[in-house]
């Protein structure tokens, strides 16, 4: 297929690209690298380097590459941001993303993987999370998410317009070419491995005074392989069928504690840790249930424990101690 990725230079973007080039698909990368890396495009892609809100390039890439799907990732993702700034959170993960569709529309473009999150379930009041639980965002981020959704939703109804949403929990892991690289970094594993490599002093733990095995949060992991490879599946069941879908390796999960451990082990590296008090709005524990894209797709997560999962991305960042900054970006700073 001829597939448009928004968002193709980021983290989870990249990924995605890799997959699709090796099973065959034509990529064009659509992002203006407001936070993604031109280095983390796979040869192979091509790439316009723009903004979803410039409608004339939006048009003009669907229509010249002749798209036939898109797997839409451009957003902006951080939670404590959106509690700040919602208005940037509307804009880019609202606006733009309506911007995308109407492009869509025009052009006759009409199927569209989406990347979504747990974050639109909010506080759940059960674990495992079904896809039919409700949702109750508690940050614009999980917020403006499910605007989108609701958006495709009727998109849907209104113009045939199919949809894969897939709500990731927590992507993790790297493969030989593509690693997380964000600013600021926010998540775990990629804090916990800088801590590791000697780029931070400690790892901050928020609260261990939570109901869970060892006090700390837990949260479940899923390889950015893994997470990749189900947005392939997603565009066959768009052959026939809009579809909603949780992604995480479920299971038990794994508490902070969990993968601060798991990451001396994996580094053989000291990784001091600093406990201070509970973050406002943090569940003691988000776990998927991914049974539903089991049985429908037959996705099936092929790198789910959780060292293959830090030790993948420890190698990528070994390999990479600057990440996608080139010696000359980081002497320019
Ligand atoms: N990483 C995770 O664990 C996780 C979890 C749940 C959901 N998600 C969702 O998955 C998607 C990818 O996450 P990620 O971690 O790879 O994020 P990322 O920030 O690494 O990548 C997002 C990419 O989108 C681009 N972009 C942003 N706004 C744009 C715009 N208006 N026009 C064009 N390009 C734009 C950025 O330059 C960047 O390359 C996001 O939608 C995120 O909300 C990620």
């Amino acid at each position: 297929m001829r597939i448009l990725v928004t968002g193709g230079a980021g983290y989870v973007g990249s990924v995605v690209v890799e997959e699709l080039l090796r099973d065959g698909h034509h990529v064009t990368v659509y992002d203006n690298l407001s936070k993604g890396h031109r280095e983390a495009i796979t040869i192979g892609a091509e790439f316009v380097q723009a903004d979803l809100l410039d409608r004339e390039r939006l048009i003009s890439a669907l229509r010249q590459k002749e798209i036939e799907a898109v797997i839409h990732m451009a957003a902006d993702s951080l939670v404590g941001e959106s509690v700040e700034h919602p208005s940037k959170y509307y804009q880019s993960n609202v606006v733009s993303g309506l911007a995308l569709l109407d492009a869509m529309s025009e052009t006759e473009v009409r199927r569209i993987v989406f990347s979504s999150t747990a974050a639109v379930y909010g506080e759940p009041s059960r674990q495992p999370i079904e896809e039919t639980d409700p949702t109750g965002p508690t940050n614009p981020y999980g917020e403006t998410k499910l605007v989108f959704e609701r958006a495709l939703h009727w998109y849907n109804h209104a113009y045939d317009l199919r949809y894969a949403s897939l709500r990731y929990f927590n992507a993790a892991g790297a493969t030989t070419r593509c690693g997380e690289w964000h600013h600021p970094e926010t998540h775990l594993i990629p804090l916990v491995l800088q801590v590791a490599a000697g780029n931070r002093s400690f790892i901050q733990i928020y609260g261990d005074d939570y109901p869970t095995r060892d006090g700390t949060c837990l949260r479940d992991y899923i390889h950015v392989v893994d997470l990749a490879r189900a947005h392939i599946l997603a565009l066959d069941i768009l052959e026939k069928r809009s579809a909603q879908y949780n992604l995480g390796c479920g299971g038990d999960g794994y508490t902070v504690t969990e993968v601060i451990d798991c990451a001396r082990a994996v580094t053989g590296r000291r990784i001091p840790v600093q406990v201070g008090p509970r973050r406002s709005g943090d569940p003691a524990v988000l776990v998927a249930s991914s049974n539903l894209i089991k049985q429908e797709l037959g996705w099936s997560p092929q790198f789910h424990d959780l060292e293959t999962i830090i030790a993948s991305a420890w190698n990528w960042l070994k390999k990479n101690p600057h990440g996608y900054e080139t010696v000359t970006s980081i002497a320019a700073k």
